[in-house]
């Protein structure tokens, strides 16, 4: 009896803990966005940008496709453009972001 809810238990925190231990590439990507880009960028699909300059996330791929984004983040996004710092990602960092970028889209 409590060996057999011990087992179901265990099958349980089986089953749950790699959702809770994995995030996905779109939320590591978001997290990653919410933490270096979302104090000039609006992050998500409705809000505007807090700096009035900065497009928001959601409508580069107008302007980029995605995958071309990556080659711009890995080298260093810099725009020429005072209020926008250089960034560079590592290839992880970058998938995660353009992941999250698509789901935008
Ligand atoms: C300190 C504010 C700030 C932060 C933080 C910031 N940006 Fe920007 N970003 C800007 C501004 C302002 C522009 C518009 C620059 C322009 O049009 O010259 C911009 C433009 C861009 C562009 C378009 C470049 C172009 O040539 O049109 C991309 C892509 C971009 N940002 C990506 C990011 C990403 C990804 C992050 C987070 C890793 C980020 N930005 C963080 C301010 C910021």
């Amino acid at each position: 009896m409590l060996q057999s809810a011990l087992r179901h238990g265990l099958i349980g925190l089986l089953l749950i803990t790699p959702a809770l231990a994995a995030p996905t590439a779109e939320q590591r990507g978001k997290a990653f966005a919410r933490a270096n880009c979302a104090r000039c960028h609006a992050i998500d699909r409705v809000s505007k940008s807090p700096l009035g300059t900065a497009p928001p996330l959601r409508s580069l791929h107008r302007r980029y496709p995605i995958d071309s984004l990556g080659e711009a983040l890995a080298e260093g996004i810099y725009t020429g453009h005072d209020d926008m710092p250089a960034f560079e990602l590592s290839p992880g960092q970058i998938h995660d972001l353009l992941s999250y970028l698509k789901t935008l889209e």
